[in-house]
């Protein structure tokens, strides 16, 4: 099974924290995730945001981030 996450790629790169996180988990995970960046995600207000598949995570924390992913992907920590 193939996680996408789709976030916006302006927001997401101005943010160090979470694109750690981000890379660690695409690092752990190569061949689970997806990541796909979207020049706007429509979600400016809600930043840093991410949509994990269908699911919108606004205000996102990086440790949040990783437990989330983690959690459908049923790794534990
Ligand atoms: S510019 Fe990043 S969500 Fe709109």
């Amino acid at each position: 099974m193939t996680l996408h996450l789709t976030m916006c790629r302006l927001c997401t790169r101005s943010r160090p924290d979470l694109l750690r996180a981000i890379c660690q988990l695409t690092a752990s995970y190569p061949n689970e995730i997806e990541i796909i960046e979207l020049e706007c995600m429509a979600a400016c207000d809600d930043i840093p945001a991410i949509m994990i598949e269908t699911s919108y995570y606004p205000h996102v924390a990086p440790q949040d981030l990783i437990s989330h992913v983690r959690a459908l992907l049923k790794i534990s920590a």
